[in-house]
């Protein structure tokens, strides 16, 4: 996917910063997008990146949570169908996919080199695991 390959030019901890390149500006033009989405959609509950905000209910989405466990699908699924039994709302037909996509870039600027790496794998493994179900069927 190509979020995915930018995303491996990244440091990860302190986001997208440098534009020296196209895929960076556009990177970075995704993370913005993201950025004013979740501040919009998601920040009254889950808080910003220090947490700042959480309603005492929404898990936090940076390297103290546990969002990047999560493979790229699930993110995906979680966010556009909520999660039962209905604290986390269903975002399809508020959002495109392609604005959950640029959240969910967003919010991986918020996490370390470590469990940027941590989740990539988790994410091909998932897909790999998805392929084989298909190819099976
Ligand atoms: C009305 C409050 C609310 C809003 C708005 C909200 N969330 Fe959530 N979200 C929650 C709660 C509560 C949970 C935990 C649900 C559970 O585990 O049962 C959650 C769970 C999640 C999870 C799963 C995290 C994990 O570690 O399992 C993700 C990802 C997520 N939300 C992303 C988002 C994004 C992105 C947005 C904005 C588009 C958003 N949420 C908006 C309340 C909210």
């Amino acid at each position: 996917m190509a979020t995915m390959a930018a995303m491996s030019g990244c440091s990860g901890a302190d986001g997208p910063t440098s534009t020296d390149s196209d895929g960076d500006a556009a990177m970075a033009g995704t993370v913005a997008l993201g950025a004013a989405l979740y501040s919009e959609s998601c920040q009254a509950c889950h808080g910003d990146r220090e947490g700042e905000g959480n309603n005492g209910v929404a898990p936090l989405h940076n390297e103290r949570g546990h969002t990047f466990h999560h493979p790229d699908a699930q993110l995906m699924d979680i966010i556009l169908h909520g999660k039962p039994p209905g604290l986390m709302p269903a975002f399809e037909g508020q959002l495109t996919a392609e604005q959950v996509e640029a959240i969910i870039s967003f919010i991986k600027t918020w996490w370390t080199a470590a469990d940027l790496e941590v989740q990539q794998d988790i994410s091909r493994r998932h897909q790999e695991a998805l392929d084989k179900q298909q190819s099976a069927k």
